[in-house]
């Protein structure tokens, strides 16, 4: 889907197709070098780093192996609630693995911070991340993104497997929804 197929929601583009797919390619570039020979597990956050997840490992140059965990999050609201639960968990066991952590958007941290220290919990060698969006000044807890796509402003934004409950996920771009479309819903 293209913004012009929801027009009316949208207020504007903010990551084109094309720059997502030149900034995870030279991301994933750094990480081929950084994990050479090292046998990296990609963890992706279910549902929205999917898309991130899927462009990404695609543009590594080394041999991946790739899970999924479904963690909760913000539902229909556009504010996190800060108390994180496990709705689908890893097959994948992480003792002595180099985990690289795929999310979608690193807005108060909580949701990071919180998986880092549940994989290094369960024995990870090293656990890093990877988040195609940030938004430093929603920042609450000072967590590490080793690598990061790209830095937006304090906005709600769509697209590219980021959702407003549960739709936008299949816009093929970055893009400001409207504040009329939450309904009053912002924090
Ligand atoms: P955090 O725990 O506050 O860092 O929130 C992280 C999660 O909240 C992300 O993985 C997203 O699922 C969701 N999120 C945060 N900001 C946005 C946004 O602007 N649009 C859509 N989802 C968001
Ligand atoms: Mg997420």
């Amino acid at each position: 889907m293209q913004i012009a197929d929801v027009q009316g929601e949208i207020d504007r583009e903010l990551v084109s197709k094309a720059q997502i797919e030149n900034r995870i390619k030279q991301v994933a570039k750094q990480v081929s070098r950084d994990y050479a020979g090292k046998n990296v597990l990609l963890v992706s956050v279910l549902k929205g780093a999917v898309n991130t997840m899927a462009a990404f490992s695609q543009a590594l140059s080394i041999n991946a192996q790739m899970d999924f965990m479904s963690l909760s999050s913000y539902g229909a609201g556009t504010s996190s609630s800060g108390s994180i639960t496990i709705r689908q968990d890893l097959s994948t066991d992480v003792k002595g693995r180099n985990v690289l952590i795929v999310e979608d958007i690193v807005d108060s941290g909580r949701t990071l911070d919180w998986l880092i220290r549940e994989l290094k919990g369960r024995g990870a060698a090293s656990v890093e991340a990877f988040a195609l969006l940030e938004k430093p000044s929603r920042r609450e807890i000072n967590v590490s993104v080793k690598y990061t796509g790209f830095e937006v402003p304090d906005e709600f934004v769509v697209g590219f497997g980021l959702d407003y409950d549960e739709r936008y996920r299949n816009l093929d771009s970055i893009a400001v929804l409207r504040p009329e479309v939450y309904q009053g819903g912002q924090a």
